[in-house]
């Protein structure tokens, strides 16, 4: 890979991770990823925006090689997760007079991730800026987004904005810039389920903080560059602040298909009262995508048979997962089947303290389905929608 130029003196040095298919152990990457590293040069100092993950360190070496870099004076570190910083301890030995810039927060983050010496690094407070010579770089502390540490910069003479994970999308693109704005929204939306949905309310705290800058472009630390930044931040916008939409969301399981006979009748009684229903069998499914919905849904049905005694395993992990990732919901219930008993439904609502959800009920039938089994899913699914339109939910 080489470096690419953004405008005269910012160029791209990061590295494309065209084969990544797994970040943290657990997030599914179809895509795969970037780490994007910037260079901007002033006329007096050079800055190196964010580095990248530690298996790319010689793809990051290799571009600033290439341009023949003898001297970094700063190294501006957004964010402490290694996927932007691990490279840094290479970066700092091998261009000894830099120094690390970085939140006071970011300071002992980086001190106990990666073992970097207080004397490498310099901390900046809220709306601090250095100067490059002709190039302010000015930063906006922003945290939980999603680390604690968290800052963004914004350069002032070219407009540019550099949000690291913030605006990011895990997609590996060999085009700088978007080009296929379809493509970029869902990579956009995934990563912001995944990675941003959790801190929702944190986001809509710091969000007037970007109010006062005029932003010409968007270079984020994962995915291809915003020239329109108007696209993701509206799209940011309308999934950090909008109210949730008219739709179920369904992530269900079933063993020997009588919690699938509910599923198939609950699913065709909501699209019958005019509801947008999403099903999801959760022994295939791309949690990316689950989590995806997730974020406009105003409603989540979980279908769980028992086993064990318990709601089945599978069921009780994507539970958690909702849990974690805090979506808008307003709605939940519970439907699927047991053999002769268990605890199905309150292990379940018990692993869902952080869903501010209205339960409108569970729907358990033992065995298969009778025809009062359906009658009670007709009635939930005409429950679900008449509670979307008393909340005014469109
Ligand atoms: Fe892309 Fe939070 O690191």
């Amino acid at each position: 890979m080489q470096p690419r130029e953004l405008i005269p003196d910012i160029f791209c040095v990061g590295a494309i991770d065209w084969d990544r298919r797994l970040f943290d152990s657990l997030i599914p990457l179809p895509d795969g990823t970037s780490y994007n590293s910037y260079l901007v040069k002033g006329k007096e100092k050079t800055a190196l925006i964010d580095t990248v993950d530690p298996p790319k360190t010689d793809i990051l070496e290799a571009n600033l090689q290439a341009m023949d870099i003898k001297t970094i004076d700063y190294i501006i570190t957004h964010h402490a997760e290694q996927d932007h910083s691990g490279a840094l301890p290479r970066i700092l030995e091998k261009y000894p007079e830099a120094k690390a810039v970085c939140t006071p927060r970011c300071k002992e983050l980086l001190a106990s991730l990666l073992a970097i010496s207080e004397d490498r690094i310099v901390t900046v407070e809220d709306k601090e800026s250095i100067s490059l010579g002709g190039k302010t770089l000015e930063f906006i502390h922003f945290p939980w987004v999603h680390w604690p540490e968290t800052m963004l910069s914004y350069l002032k003479e070219d407009r540019i904005l550099f949000p690291c994970d913030l605006f990011g999308a895990h997609l590996a693109a060999s085009d700088l810039y978007v080009t296929d704005e379809g493509q970029a929204y869902e990579s956009a939306k995934r990563y912001y389920a995944e990675i941003m949905m959790p801190f929702r309310t944190n986001i809509q705290k710091s969000w007037p903080k970007l109010d006062g800058y005029t932003i010409d472009m968007i270079a984020p630390s994962h995915g291809p560059i915003h020239r329109k930044p108007e696209f993701i931040m509206s799209a940011y916008k309308d999934w950090v602040f909008s109210e949730p939409k008219n739709t179920v969301v369904l992530p269900y399981i079933s063993m020997h298909g009588s919690t699938r006979m509910m599923v198939n009748h609950l699913v065709e009684a909501i699209m019958g009262n005019g509801v947008t229903v999403k099903q999801f069998d959760l022994t295939v499914t791309d949690i990316g995508k689950l989590a995806m919905e997730l974020v406009d849904a105003a409603t989540i049905v979980l279908g769980v048979p028992t086993v064990l005694a318990g709601a089945h395993p599978n069921a009780i992990y994507a539970a958690f997962l909702a849990n974690a990732l805090k979506p808008k919901a307003k709605f939940a219930a519970i439907i699927g089947s047991y053999g002769w008993g268990g605890k199905a439904v309150e292990q379940l609502t018990g692993l869902i303290p952080n869903l501010k959800v209205e339960v409108l009920g569970t729907v358990l039938c033992k065995g298969l389905p009778q025809e009062a089994d359906y009658k009670a899913l007709d009635e939930l699914a005409a429950n679900i929608a008449r509670k979307h339109q008393e909340a005014g939910i469109k």
